[in-house]
């Protein structure tokens, strides 16, 4: 596999994830643990380099997180952002301390073109602030290389020891060179070859699947999400009709999704695999008769699905190896990155099944960021459509149908949906947001069609801007848009004669409605 790993050691900052992506932008193998790590652990894991992040203490205070004034000393290239900078520069003897000014957002700082970390960058440029302490006198060894008007050391630099310190924030895309200087920093400080690409990854994985599976079976529960079909087709590529893929319509997907989904990897698809297609829709229906409360309804739905996912899997008897698609992110989450492997028993929908005989997890993306999961996907040649979908929850239209939910609201939910799904790509806005969709809401009101009274439903439409979907704000869109997919609603859909949008970002509100 990839020889090469920087490390980033996570001192608790908000953007630990992003210094690990933006590395691995670069070519770069990168993995987060915390700053607590072990330097014997850090030292068998021989990496290239090491970042240390950003975080939200004073490093001069009582108990906050520091690091071994050893770690400075194994001869690995490190780099401090912003509070690993402040650390770098406590632990060697410098000083750090409250700032007289907090800087904070774009500001402009001046670089030493001549230090390796800015070869290529211009000498004015600007970047990301963020800090309310700040560097007052280097460590012995080190010179300032950069600046701002209100910070005398913006960055320092110890070249004959390979260390450095940046204040500001280069992982954040407002550093207008931020991911040049990370760039600089792996390949002319750590001196990487960047040996972290996709297409030898697919490569390398499937034969790792090969040897790890040998002939035994293996069962994936598959959505069509973006996740899930990157571990189906990958898992596929390595060990055929050993795989069973088992997708199942809880009758609350979008509009013709289940048919998609089947047309792309069933018997008349592009894969050579095992699909069974388990048309459950009637049994979640029954299932969620008279259920108004959305977590109750989230709940039938999970558990349902497990059971449906349970009889298919006995059906098909033993298996050796069952598929979750975890990713990076939910291994960083649920406790740091590689510390500890840690399963994450809730996925998607709802978990994994408990009674389902199988001897062990394989989660082939384990190691992926979302963006990775795409690149891999495409290389697999899986349609774009499928690759750059937004995402659509587990429970589906579930808790997109405010109050009970039943077959003629899910064709209401699901017909407006299309509409206004096919008039967002018209209006070339699919790519501008991160995710747009119509919610039935449970208001019936009055209104007039023709000379007739009507009593009906009064559909929500949704559209948000978000990076990490843990904030959000609702996405301006032409008022002519809206329009026409107001009148093409009303017009179309059986049962609405009121379209609504939501302005509400996140918080207060959330993305879905339920
Ligand atoms: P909220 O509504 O919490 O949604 O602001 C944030 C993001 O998560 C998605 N979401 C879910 N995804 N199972 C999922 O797989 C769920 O139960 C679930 N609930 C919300 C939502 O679509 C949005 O992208």
């Amino acid at each position: 596999m990839h020889k090469e790993l920087v490390i980033v050691l996570d001192f608790g900052g908000q953007y630990n994830q992003l210094v690990a992506r933006r590395v691995r932008e670069c070519n770069v193998y990168c993995e987060i643990y915390s700053y607590k790590t072990d330097l014997a652990k850090i030292q068998e894991m021989r990496p290239k380099g090491i970042i240390l992040t950003g975080g939200p203490n004073s490093c001069y205070e009582e108990g906050a997180p520091a690091c071994d004034k050893a770690l400075f000393k194994m001869g690995i290239p490190i780099l401090g952002l912003c509070y690993g900078a402040q650390v770098m520069m406590h632990v060697l003897g410098g000083t750090v301390e409250k700032a007289p000014v907090r800087e904070y957002g774009k500001t402009n700082v001046h670089v030493n073109p001549l230090s390796a970390l800015f070869s290529d960058v211009p000498e004015d440029t600007v970047c990301w602030m963020s800090h309310f302490d700040y560097i007052s006198k280097t460590a012995p060894g080190f010179d300032v290389c950069a600046h701002t008007s209100e910070c005398p050391v913006a960055a320092a630099e110890n070249p004959s020891e390979k260390l450095y310190a940046i204040q500001f924030h280069p992982e954040v895309l407002h550093t207008q060179y931020g991911t040049k200087m990370l760039s600089n920093f792996v390949y002319n400080v750590c001196g990487c070859s960047g040996d972290w690409r996709m297409d030898a990854y697919v490569e390398q994985q499937i034969e790792a699947l090969r040897d790890k599976i040998g002939s035994g079976r293996v069962l994936c529960a598959l959505s069509g999400g973006v996740d899930s079909s990157v571990a189906a087709v990958l898992l596929s590529k390595a060990i055929g009709s050993q795989l069973t893929c088992v997708f199942v319509d809880h009758g609350l997907l979008r509009k013709n999704e289940g048919d998609e989904v089947e047309a792309v990897f069933g018997p008349d698809g592009d894969y050579d695999l095992n699909f069974i297609r388990v048309n459950a829709q009637e049994r979640f229906y029954e299932k969620l008769s008279g259920v108004e409360e959305p977590e109750a309804k989230r709940k039938i739905i999970g558990e349902e699905f497990i059971r449906v996912f349970e009889q298919e899997a006995k059906k098909i008897g033993k298996v050796d190896f069952l598929v979750q698609g975890t990713i990076y992110p939910d291994v960083v989450e649920s406790g740091l990155g590689g510390e500890s492997a840690v399963i994450k028993s809730h996925h998607n929908v709802g978990g994994l099944p408990d009674t389902v005989d199988f001897k062990e997890i394989i989660e082939p993306l384990r190691d992926l960021f979302k963006d990775e999961v795409r690149k891999v996907g495409l290389e697999l040649g899986i349609p774009e459509y499928l690759v750059f979908r937004q995402p659509f929850p587990g429970p589906g239209l579930g808790i997109r149908i405010i109050g009970e939910i039943n077959a003629e609201k899910v064709r209401i939910v699901q017909d407006a949906d299309a509409i206004y799904r096919e008039e967002i790509a018209k209006a070339g806005l699919d790519k501008a947001i991160n995710q747009y969709f119509a919610a039935l809401t449970n208001m019936r009101s009055v209104g007039v069609m023709g000379d007739e009274r009507t009593y009906d439903y009064a559909v929500a439409l949704r559209a948000v801007k978000t990076i990490d979907f843990m904030t959000a704000e609702s996405a301006e869109i032409p008022f002519s848009v809206l329009q026409t997919v107001m009148t093409r609603i009303i017009n179309e859909v059986r049962g609405v004669n009121r379209v609504l949008y939501d302005l509400t970002s996140k918080p207060p509100g959330t993305i879905e409605f339920e």
